[in-house]
């Protein structure tokens, strides 16, 4: 079982009174009692390498250390907490931090694969499941969802987020706190804007208007608030100049006052240290005071509050109220961990769970002629590429104590899916980042014996997640002339991709049958690729994210706005002379074995109120041969606003699985309230007018219709 706080007062009364209650007078007391360096010791959060070192036991025994992160193991988190609990003054027990971000030891799917599933309640499952795992390993707080949204695929940790809309991201952001809130305390990351890190680069400026801020990059965050998050964390990046780790308008204006946050804020990894670099601080002391009076409660990894800040604050350049609120959300967030009732990890459920969300997570991109589904019985299938046996990749970056040894590769899911009858030819082709291609006559030769050839490449598992931007987007090493060598023996090519962003697949969109977006799948990556190629799962994924023709396109999102000349025929429109504007598979867009049909668009008025919700029925028919499931998507546009809206906003969804044959009136619930943007006076509003419905299945196709608000 977890961790909890025991054998000291605190933690007793710490769990013996609601959190509201815990918070008002204990706390209070306990805050009263302390020293100033016990206060700054609170407010330092420092990374072991899997159990405490001595210099951190010793920093715990004296008071000065409020969490530790990166120590793993129950005997480890016990080992040094009855040192906090035990041996320092105050007996205060300490919080046990962990990215926990696709899982813990069971590895799901990445989040942004996740995101392709479309379904919330999926993402509450794995969340809650990770919770678990990481529970009963001492841990008590993870540094996830990271909810931020981005536009931009050279950008590495795009691969850790919910992709580029923020009414998905919002309903997953809150989602993924439900669930890992029933064990462990959450962190909404990285408040705010890193995802529109310029060009794609890490840690790169944000130079993006207010109103971009509060209506793309917040909305997930908001959800995650009122979804009750306990931490959120403060972004590297910079909005404008100001690093949001000392931005007292992200963290306390908007965060605390206009949202009314009650929860900690955590910096991120020597966030505060990087006021200097940044330029906003000549010293560890101005950085300190600079983020800890924007409302950085808990200082990763940089040690300024507690090495530097007592003198500022007996000086009164710093104010004590300031340091008792900090301290005071830490030792919420601790009296909330003493609330939580961890539940213990069912091993089989969860392994499950794993491959259900492996499944709902693989997008169909393209399957030219019917190729797909695989016939099991083919006499010989031959299995080709760098990631076809590779129990690393999959697990995807951030994999905690994720293992390759439980790892299902492609290869395994064919070869124990296929009767004896069937040959399985399999070669590796080349490594990942190979400039060899020596293996290529291996591959060929398999490729001809076979009757497909199914291609598994991509993106090793770190060339996305943190530090890792790409400038071209396209297969690495010599992939690309793999795949064309083996395409050029005739034998019909599976393309199945793995990889944390969207890739450029040009050659591959024009030339090759079927091409599968598996992304980083996790554990259950072969079981659940070998169900789709084979058709024992008909894929529903949708792609929660725009992939383009060419890096030149990127920003690429299907939310953005029509400009004063939007792109047509005519030269001087908005658009390229060498590439078309639109993406190669936009937002939504994902196919299955079996075809839809959208039929009788209805609204249940044509004029609403703004305190109206409008019913937008559908009817979708499968009219195809096989059971499949339908994500049916509602998109709106606002004509004419104060300012441009985007050309179609998701507002909402839903998954529909029908037999073959099957027909069924979808309704979707549009809230006139949600129809609000930042007007001219930066005040949410729905302003009236003419709003355009579209219902269908991706960001650029599916019936219309249009409704008028108006105010009476
Ligand atoms: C990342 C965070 C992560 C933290 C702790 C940082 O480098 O940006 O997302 O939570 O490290 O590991």
């Amino acid at each position: 079982m977890m961790l909890r706080p025991r054998h000291t007062l605190i933690a007793v009364l710490l769990a013996s009174l609601p959190v509201a209650a815990a918070s008002a007078q204990n706390l209070d007391s306990l805050l009263a009692r302390m020293t100033l360096e016990e206060k700054l010791g609170q407010l330092n959060l420092l990374s072991a390498g899997g159990k405490a070192s001595p210099q951190q036991v010793d920093l715990v025994r004296r008071g000065l250390v409020g969490g530790l992160f990166n120590v793993i193991g129950t005997e480890n988190t016990q080992a040094v907490d009855r040192v906090a609990t035990t041996e320092s003054r105050l007996r205060i027990p300490l919080l046990f931090g962990l990215d926990v971000i696709h899982g813990f030891r069971t590895i799901f799917p990445i989040p942004l694969a996740e995101a392709s599933a479309f379904d919330p309640d999926l993402a509450e499952g794995t969340a809650r499941a990770a919770g678990r795992e990481a529970a009963a390993a001492g841990i008590n707080w993870t540094y996830a969802p990271m909810v931020d949204i981005a536009h931009d695929p050279r950008w590495g940790r795009i691969a850790e987020g919910s992709g580029e809309d923020p009414y998905l991201g919002s309903l997953l952001a809150a989602a993924r706190v439900r669930g890992f809130q029933e064990s462990i305390l959450a962190t909404a990351k990285h408040f705010a804007a890193y995802g529109a890190a310029e060009a794609g680069r890490d840690y790169n400026t944000a130079d993006i208007s207010q109103r971009t801020v509060r209506e793309v990059y917040f909305p997930p965050f908001k959800a995650a608030v009122d979804a009750g998050v306990a931490t959120l964390m403060s972004a590297f990046n910079d909005i404008g100049g100001v690093p949001a780790s000392g931005n007292a308008w992200l963290t306390d204006t908007v965060l605390r006052r206009e949202w009314g946050f009650r929860g900690m804020v955590v910096s991120d990894w020597t966030s505060v240290a990087e006021l200097i670099p940044h330029g906003i601080a000549a010293s560890r002391e101005e950085a300190g005071q600079r983020a800890l009076t924007a409302g950085v409660d808990m200082d990763m990894q940089s040690s300024i509050y507690v090495e530097t800040l007592a003198p500022l604050v007996r000086a009164n350049r710093i104010p004590m109220a300031v340091v008792d609120s900090a301290v005071l959300r830490v030792l919420r967030a601790k009296a909330r961990v003493a609330q939580l009732h961890p539940v213990a990890p069912n091993a089989v459920e969860i392994r499950a769970l794993a491959r259900r969300a492996a499944r709902e997570s693989i997008v169909l991109l393209k399957n030219d002629g019917g190729l797909l589904p695989l016939d099991k019985a083919a006499p010989a299938i031959a299995v080709i590429g760098p990631l076809a046996d590779n129990r690393l990749d999959p697990l995807g970056p951030w994999h905690t104590e994720g293992k390759p040894e439980d790892v299902v590769t492609v290869l395994q899911g064919i070869k124990t899916r296929v009767p004896a009858t069937t040959q399985v030819l399999y070669a590796q082709g080349a490594g990942i980042e190979d400039t060899s291609t020596a293996g290529f006559a291996d591959a060929v030769a398999a490729a001809r014996h076979a009757k497909v050839a199914i291609l598994v490449l991509g993106e090793r598992h770190d060339m996305s997640g943190e530090a890792a931007s790409r400038s071209s987007l396209g297969l690495p090493g010599v992939q690309q002339q793999l795949l064309e060598a083996v395409a050029a023996t005739g034998t019909p090519v599976v393309l199945v991709v793995m990889n944390g962003r969207p890739l450029i697949l040009e050659w591959a969109a024009e030339h090759v049958p079927a091409i599968v977006e598996d992304w980083f799948l996790g554990v259950e990556s072969g079981n659940a690729t070998a169900e789709v190629l084979f058709g024992d799962v008909n894929p529903s994924g949708r792609l929660p994210v725009s992939f383009p023709r060419a890096v030149g396109q990127i920003p690429l999102y299907y939310n953005h706005r029509n400009t004063g000349r939007p792109p047509a025929a005519d030269k001087f429109t908005s658009k390229y002379i060498d590439v078309p504007v639109t993406p190669r598979y936009p937002f939504g867009y994902g196919l299955s074995y079996t075809t839809f049909a959208y039929r009788d668009l209805k609204l249940s008025a044509a004029r609403v109120g703004p305190a109206d919700t409008l019913k937008v029925t559908v009817t979708v028919a499968n009219t195809g041969t096989r059971e499949g499931t339908e994500v049916a998507q509602l998109y709106v546009r606002d004509e004419v606003g104060s300012v441009a809206r985007p050309v179609r906003e998701l507002k909402g969804f839903r998954r529909v699985t029908l037999k073959p044959g099957e027909q069924r009136v979808v309704e979707l619930r549009l809230a006139v309230r949600d129809l609000a943007f930042y007007g001219l006076d930066m005040k949410p509003a729905v302003e009236p007018g003419t709003f355009r419905v579209f219902v269908g299945p991706n960001s650029v196709e599916g019936l219309e219709a249009a409704f008028e608000v108006a105010y009476p």
